[in-house]
């Protein structure tokens, strides 16, 4: 029996080794070598483990997700390019290591994250099947990671996030932002683990409750990570909230308000996965998320 570290090592390995064969290097591509720049840049690889560990929690062979799982990381990772850009969040640090635009400029960040994003998409039809997939899951697993990506996640939630600087905003508005621009993609994770190991519509119910509640409180550990962290624990620059003078749970809650929102948040995830086998991994993942440091 692993540990969780050990076990979390593995399914980190497995999605890390699998970026070498969705994306291997291509010497004369500068592109190819923007996107695998931040691809490779590490990260905590909390949606892809999802998504491995989900696929586990309903019984399947967890090979059947890694295609899934990489997209889903591909995805994320365009995300972070895009959203840290001059016209977005204006980030210059992101993993630990300077931003895509700034090593490689706005035009070739723009189009790397494009490039993993068409990747993402890419990986699942030419690789699903080798991989375990029928024909039905790898529909079922595109069509979940087009919304989740599109406008009913990130790009919306993005939208309204932008919104949200110099204005009042209350709690409903902030919960649609996060559900959207966060828990939509963590939700995915889990429940393209669900569709790989084939379960069915109510275990993927399950699973997608439990990646919005999950992700309602990343998203909010994310904003109290802001007020808190240094740039060394954090590998981003934090304080950008308030520069850009947007509202987030810590303003409206306090910041102990928005930890015990994180702990509620968290409590409602746990119970989601009671009931399965062995959801021992998962819980653990569950809580350590709600304390993380980054
Ligand atoms: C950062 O996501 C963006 C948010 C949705 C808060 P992560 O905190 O998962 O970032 P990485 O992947 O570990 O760099
Ligand atoms: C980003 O939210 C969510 C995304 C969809 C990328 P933030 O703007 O708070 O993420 P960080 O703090 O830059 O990682
Ligand atoms: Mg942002
Ligand atoms: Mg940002
Ligand atoms: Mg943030």
């Amino acid at each position: 029996m692993k540990t969780f570290d050990e076990q979390y090592g593995v399914y980190r390995e497995a999605v890390e080794a699998s970026f070498d064969v969705f994306l291997p290097q291509d010497p004369s591509s500068v592109l190819t070598e923007s996107m695998r720049y931040s691809l490779l840049a590490g990260g905590k690889r909390i949606r892809p483990v999802l998504a491995l560990a989900w696929c586990a929690l309903c019984g399947g062979d967890t090979r059947a997700a890694l295609p899934a799982a990489a997209a889903v990381e591909m995805i994320h990772t365009y995300s972070l390019i895009h959203d840290d850009l001059p016209c977005m969040d204006n980030d210059t640090l992101r993993r630990g290591r300077p931003t895509n635009h700034v090593i490689y400029g706005e035009a070739v960040a723009l189009l790397a994250g494009s490039g993993l994003y068409d990747k993402a998409m890419e990986t699942v039809l030419d690789f699903g099947a080798e991989y375990g997939l029928s024909d039905s899951q790898r529909l079922d697993s595109l069509k979940v990671l087009c919304s989740a990506s599109g406008l009913e996640g990130i790009l919306t939630g993005q939208v309204l996030d932008i919104k949200n600087s110099d204005v009042a905003v209350d709690r409903a508005y902030l919960e649609r932002v996060n559900d959207l621009k966060t828990a939509a993609m963590l939700s995915a994770s889990c429940v393209l683990g669900a569709v790989a190991a084939g379960a069915d519509a109510e275990t993927q119910a399950r699973a997608d409750a439990y990646g919005r509640a999950v992700g309602q409180a990343f998203q909010i550990r994310d904003d109290i990570l802001d007020v808190i962290s240094t740039p060394e624990t954090l590998g981003k620059t934090p304080g950008k909230d308030s520069v850009e003078n947007k509202t987030t749970f810590v303003d409206l809650l306090g910041m102990e308000g928005a930890q015990k929102e994180v702990l509620r948040l968290t409590e409602k995830a746990l119970s989601l996965l009671d009931g399965f086998e062995k959801p021992s991994f998962l819980k653990e993942l569950t809580e350590r998320m709600c304390g993380r440091e980054a």
